[in-house]
């Protein structure tokens, strides 16, 4: 696709030597756009995450940035490269406070952000206004909801080109997974390119462009909302290989 931002090429990825839990996966992230993927645990959704972001090297196929090749490279660099990841369990630094952790993505590129570094730190302020009463309290003391503001509060400040967001809904209450959902929206309307994974398989289905569906490590299925409207119940248990 022409306007391809991120995309996965054929890839084949795994922890141990013989073992490969993705199996020849392709899959692209369009700017201003979110691509969903929906599996069961254990499919290999966060290692195709942990792959896109260079915490893994594939074994074959490969990674593409804006269509330059970035398989296996260091995680440390993918800010730069305007790729950020949300993991499902925390990024935050649970001793340091509210400021130091917002803050610190950008001060250890002040070459890169400095200019831009305070304007963003305010603009984000005003975006999770939650966070300003709390600016300098621990991450670690923060509720759940209030840990996740911050994740998405982070991702703010970079405002990479492409974000993956590993499960965000889980553990939070309603109303504050209703509010998650509505900021990744807001990322995607803002030209950021999203690739989501959630349980919340009907959510994912409702605000992606287009969904892809991985079963044992092999996308098995994919398409727009449309494709997978009307019984979504049945067919995603027939894609997820259920026949009970
Ligand atoms: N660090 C790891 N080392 C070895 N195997 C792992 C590791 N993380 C995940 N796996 C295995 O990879 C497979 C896919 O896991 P994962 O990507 O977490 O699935 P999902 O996110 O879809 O639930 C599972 O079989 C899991 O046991
Ligand atoms: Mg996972």
């Amino acid at each position: 696709m022409a306007d391809t931002l991120l995309a996965m090429e054929d890839v084949t990825a795994g922890y141990l030597g013989d073992i490969d839990v993705l199996r020849k996966v392709s899959l692209a992230v369009r700017p201003g756009r979110i691509s969903g993927l929906i599996g069961l645990n254990g499919a290999g959704k966060s290692t195709l995450m942990k792959t896109l972001c260079g915490f893994l090297r594939p074994k074959s196929g490969r990674v593409t940035l804006a269509g330059r090749d970035i398989s296996g490279k260091a995680p440390h660099t993918m800010i730069d490269d305007g790729l950020w990841y949300i993991p499902q369990e925390s990024s935050l630094f649970p001793y340091m406070t509210v400021a130091e952790n917002l803050r610190l993505a950008l001060e250890g590129r002040r070459t890169q952000f400095g200019e831009v570094l305070e304007q963003r730190y305010a603009d984000t302020l005003e975006r999770f206004p939650v966070l300003k009463e709390k600016l300098s309290a621990r991450a670690g003391d923060l509720s759940g909801g209030q840990q996740k503001s911050l994740e998405f509060a982070k991702a703010f400040m970079v405002q990479p080109k492409v974000c993956l967001i590993d499960e965000p809904s889980v553990g939070l209450s309603p109303r504050v997974a209703a509010e998650v959902f509505q900021w990744i929206d807001a990322f995607a309307k803002s030209g950021m390119g999203i690739l989501l994974v959630d349980h919340n398989v009907r959510r994912v289905v409702a605000m992606s462009d287009h969904i892809y569906v991985m079963s044992l490590g092999e996308i098995t299925a994919e398409g727009s909302p449309e494709d997978f409207a009307g019984d979504l119940h049945a067919q995603v248990r027939e894609w997820l290989g259920i026949n009970f």
